[in-house]
């Protein structure tokens, strides 16, 4: 059939609007932060490939080199130190919904290519090797499950869940996600991992990768922590690369506003209502005194604590936070609720009561896009420990690599090549 001209060259135009090009869908993956990731994996294809068309042996890992921030103290790599928090951005806060409905389950069938039992077949013992492992690990180090906790946030959060967090070094000389400002001295159990993976390669050689280690144990820490128990899924496999302006530029400050919190959650597939419940977190575990003194001391430059701080909460953080500016100030760290290795809602009751370590965590009570679940999950015990482990095991399965992408390192310290 012979279409006439005008038609023919409308069907032309209209096919080049709407069928994008290659380029076009870069661009469009770029906007919103997926370039490293979708660059990368096709040159790790082609690297495979090539790599199989030359039978390419493995070879030593080069020699461990961690480029860490230097300094005794965390705040002064956040540039917080001394100086009062740069000024909260004036949101532009929609009204409060007004059918704000209860925490629903968001868990999407989508889990990445992951399975349940993955090592079923290949290295039938894995959990359990890391269930022991962890098991053991706590007797001497109660805080572990929450240093795992942060580190699975950290190497997720970062290009995706692919242990990229566990190298010390890269071919190009350029400094890893271990050396961001948000990671260096602060970054506890990335070490921790060599000793599990050791256990993992002797028992079953380069089966199980080091993001499904992180990954694994984050989850067995969860449920030990008091998160409802979920069987992990399996079958990440870790990157090649790691770069600290990848994790400056996806990782948040002590000081961070609620946008600017919101823009790394909707990044990672997560809503204001989500966000709040995974940073339900800030339950276990502790921060380091100079991240937050600020406000205990000298607020915005006021001399005086931030006002929001009931006085006796202020009390006994000068208690804690002793001698700053001196010395003898030791910037010890303080456990973010009274109940630090319990994964329970104590830490939604505190903000409730403007009790927050962190400016960050202390704006979340009054913002109406998050104060309703802040008060949602104060008000019902068994509800966070429910909704928390839907969201983290969702949020572990961001953006991994599987089938022939990455690679299954042998330590998780270096690439194999
Ligand atoms: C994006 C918003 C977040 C900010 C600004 C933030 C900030 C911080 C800071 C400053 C610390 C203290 C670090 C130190 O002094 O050593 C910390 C600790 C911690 N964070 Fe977050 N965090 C965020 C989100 C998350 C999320 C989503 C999780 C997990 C799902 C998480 C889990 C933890 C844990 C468990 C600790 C305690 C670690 C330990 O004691 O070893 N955080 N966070």
């Amino acid at each position: 059939m012979k279409l006439p001209r005008p038609l023919l060259v409308a069907l032309l135009v209209l096919s080049l609007i709407v069928v994008p090009s290659k380029a076009d869908l870069d661009d469009f993956f770029n906007g919103f932060g997926f370039h490293f990731r979708h660059g990368r994996q096709q040159q790790q294809q082609q690297e495979q490939q090539e790599q199989q068309a030359q039978g390419n042996d493995n070879q030593d890992p080069p020699g461990a080199q961690v480029n860490e921030p230097r300094g005794s103290y965390i705040a002064g790599a956040y540039g917080i130190g001394g100086s009062p928090p740069p000024p909260q951005q004036t949101a532009v806060q929609p009204a409060e919904p007004a059918d704000f409905k209860p925490a629903q389950t968001v868990i999407t069938n989508n889990l990445g290519g992951l399975s349940v039992g993955f090592y079923d077949r290949s290295c039938p013992n894995a959990e359990k090797i890391v269930a022991d492992w962890l098991a053991e690990l706590i007797k001497t180090n109660p805080s572990a499950p929450a240093n795992f906790i942060r580190l699975a946030f950290h190497d997720c959060a970062v290009g995706g869940c692919d242990a990229s967090i566990l190298l010390d070094s890269i071919g190009q000389g350029d400094k890893v996600e271990k050396g961001s400002i948000f990671n260096g001295m602060s970054l506890k159990g990335a070490d921790l991992i060599d000793d599990l993976k050791m256990r993992l390669e002797e028992e079953c050689p380069q089966t199980v990768s080091c993001a499904d280690a992180i990954a694994f144990t984050a989850n067995e820490a969860m449920a030990i922590a008091g998160g409802v128990r979920q069987r992990p899924l399996g079958g990440r496999r870790d990157a090649l690369n790691s770069l600290a302006t990848l994790a400056d530029q996806n990782l948040a400050s002590p000081t961070a506003t609620i946008d600017q919190m919101s823009a790394i959650f909707k990044r990672l597939g997560f809503n204001q209502e989500e966000m709040v419940v995974l940073l339900g977190a800030h339950s276990v575990g502790t921060a380091h005194c100079d991240l937050f003194m600020d406000r205990v001391y000298n607020f915005r430059n006021t001399q005086k604590p931030d006002p929001v701080l009931p006085l006796p909460y202020v009390e006994d953080l000068r208690r804690l936070c002793a001698n700053p500016g001196t010395p003898q100030f030791r910037n010890p760290n303080v456990n973010f609720d009274e109940t630090p290795y319990a994964l329970d809602n104590r830490y939604f009751k505190n903000l409730v009561q403007n009790k927050a370590l962190l400016l960050s965590d202390s704006s979340l009570k009054d913002d109406p896009r998050t104060g309703p679940t802040v008060r949602q999950m104060a008000e019902n015990d068994t509800l966070f420990p429910k909704r928390f482990a839907e969201l983290f095991t969702k949020m572990t399965t961001f953006n991994v690599l599987t089938g022939l992408l990455g690679e299954v390192r042998k330590t998780c310290r270096s690439t194999n090549n």
